[in-house]
């Protein structure tokens, strides 16, 4: 057979051995991307550090699990605190719940390795600024002094800045809009675990407000909040709820959250 004969490919073949072996690297690297969910456009992103590889991997999970359940967010501010939180984040691992916390900046220097370990488990972990001061009520420069040492201590602990914030109290002015510069997560069920530190009572005062894409509003430093989570994960549980973070909430109920907007609850 003379080389005039041959086929176009068998050609290319003889004159580049190497292509083939490119061909098939180039596929099975573009599948790798693929699972793992690790598109290019998501590198430079800065939701992409939680998001990336097992976080990644976790969401689609969730999509599939809870695509026609109903949702709900529990989320646990003013801590991380040595004693509550890590027995929380043992009750959660255990009930294979993901919550989101908004940790104060001051308890966040003092208990790094809560934080770590709370991110290390797939949770969500955000700002509640510095101090738990109202901040509507302070100087401009006081304010944006105090979200902003919360932020950097949370880089500093987590690798990126927060991605949520929660100003205390709620309370939101044009300063604290621009200076968190995330979107400011509040909640639509207050379980007042802070007021009655009674587990049934916040187990029933949570249950009479829940909805379908609630963000539940609960406080890691309390024992008593700790001992109603369990039963609150229980009950939701058997009513058809299922548990998510806060991005998950956001992205299974297909919301595109800004910086600077407040959100309450994530219906459907
Ligand atoms: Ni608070």
């Amino acid at each position: 057979m003379s080389t005039r004969d041959r086929s176009f490919f068998r050609r290319i073949d003889i004159r580049f051995p190497w292509l083939k072996l490119v061909v098939v690297c180039f596929i099975g690297i573009i599948a790798i991307i693929d699972l793992c969910d690790l598109t290019i456009s998501k590198i430079g992103d800065p939701y992409s550090k939680v998001r990336i590889a097992p976080m990644a991997k976790h969401l689609k999970a969730t999509e599939r699990i809870f695509k026609d359940k109903k949702l709900v967010a529990l989320t646990f501010d003013d801590g991380p605190m040595p004693e509550t939180t890590p027995r929380l984040l043992g009750i959660l691992r255990e009930k294979d719940v993901l919550a989101t916390f908004f940790v104060l900046g001051k308890q966040a220097a003092a208990y790094p390795d809560v934080i770590k370990r709370a991110a290390g488990e797939y949770h969500e972990v955000a700002s509640h600024t510095m101090y738990h001061q109202n901040l509507i009520r302070l100087s401009a420069d006081v304010a944006t002094s105090d979200i902003n040492e919360a932020k950097a201590i949370l880089k500093n602990i987590l690798g990126h800045n927060p991605i949520y914030t929660r100003p205390p109290y709620g309370n939101i002015n044009d300063v604290v809009r621009a200076t968190t510069n995330t979107p400011l997560i509040l909640w639509s069920v207050d379980s007042e675990d802070w007021r009655s530190k009674n587990p049934d009572a916040i187990l029933a005062t949570s249950l009479s407000e829940v909805h379908d894409g609630a963000i539940i509003l609960m406080h890691d430093i309390y024992p008593t909040t700790v001992e109603a989570v369990p039963r609150l994960i229980d009950t939701l549980r058997q009513d058809g709820y299922e548990f998510v973070t806060i991005s998950e909430l956001a992205k299974l109920r297909g919301a595109k959250l800004e910086n600077g907007a407040i959100y309450y609850n994530f219906r459907p």
